[in-house]
């Protein structure tokens, strides 16, 4: 007889959640680098704690021998989306990635459960690198939108208080909460494109601002100071008028400027 060793155990999936969060984190990164809209709002994750894994296995009768097996959200990562559309995205996106393969899916949405429960869940196969060598764990990533998270989470906190026998009286307002959620999804894609593009603009100007002073800063080593204090202060002034399309001209002329700047510095030698 040996005893199990949790932390054995549980080290390779903690790793998991760990660079899981990193990428699914970078992947929404991207999109804003690119000015492109990302359908991941926002990333968590957590490890199963041993209690909880513990009182899966006596609900669901499972022996330890087939924990890892049967166990499949000991990795656990939830990605919340803006937009119900979204969640098909993303579910696309990680059936292409080379650094995880779907296994199975549970679609909650089309097949909302009775409690009201809606999500898309895909259980991953995904490999870490561990000191002992490759290890292929699962992982179950769960991929709603803010207003199923905010379901999801309050209704998660009733089955904590009601130790998961939840009144009647209590799940038919759950029911209907869950209704209006679904609901408040349809409203909020048939103004999807519009806030969309209201991003996408504000990742522009944040992205232009950055170029621009950093442009800016440049050609205050290299050129005459006083001018460069002038573009600066021309900068500040349009970005208070806040249209875009003159921010956009803007940076255009100052790569302009910064181009000859560099040239006159490489005729002279400075560079
Ligand atoms: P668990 O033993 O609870 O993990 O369920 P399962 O392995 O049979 O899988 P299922 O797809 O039913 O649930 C997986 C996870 O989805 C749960 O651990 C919860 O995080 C979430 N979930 C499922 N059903 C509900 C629900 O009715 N309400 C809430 N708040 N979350 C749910
Ligand atoms: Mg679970």
């Amino acid at each position: 007889m040996e005893i199990q060793l949790w932390k054995e155990l549980l080290d390779p999936y903690e790793q998991a959640v760990s660079e899981l969060l990193t990428k699914f984190r970078n992947v929404k990164e991207e999109h804003e680098k690119r000015n492109l809209y990302s359908p991941i709002e926002s990333v968590s994750g957590r490890t199963k704690t041993v209690a909880s894994i513990l009182e899966k296995m006596q609900r669901k009768n499972i022996p330890f021998e087939s924990l890892e097996e049967e166990v499949e959200d000991i990795a656990g990562i939830r990605i919340i989306c803006q937009f119900q559309e979204d969640i098909d995205t993303v579910s696309q996106m990680i059936g292409k990635r080379s650094d995880m393969e779907i296994r199975s899916r549970k679609d909650y949405l089309t097949n909302q459960k009775k409690s009201g429960y809606r999500s898309l869940h895909l259980i991953v196969w995904y490999t870490v690198e561990t000191l002992n060598g490759p290890k292929r764990i699962q992982a179950e990533i769960q991929i709603r939108t803010m207003a199923m998270n905010f379901w999801a989470t309050t209704e998660h906190s009733l089955q904590y208080k009601y130790k998961g026998d939840i009144p009647e009286h209590v799940r038919e307002k759950l029911m209907r909460a869950s209704d209006a959620i679904e609901m408040l999804d349809e409203e909020m894609s048939l103004v999807r494109s519009e806030i969309m593009d209201a991003q996408i603009d504000s990742q522009i100007e944040t992205n232009l601002v950055k170029d621009i002073l950093r442009c800016i800063e440049n050609l205050y080593r290299l050129d005459n100071k006083r001018e460069v204090v002038k573009i600066q202060n021309e900068f500040y002034r349009i970005f208070s008028t806040h249209n875009l399309e003159e921010l956009k001209r803007f940076h255009r002329q100052l790569a302009i400027i910064a181009e000859g700047s560099r040239a006159q510095s490489v005729d002279s030698g400075k560079d």
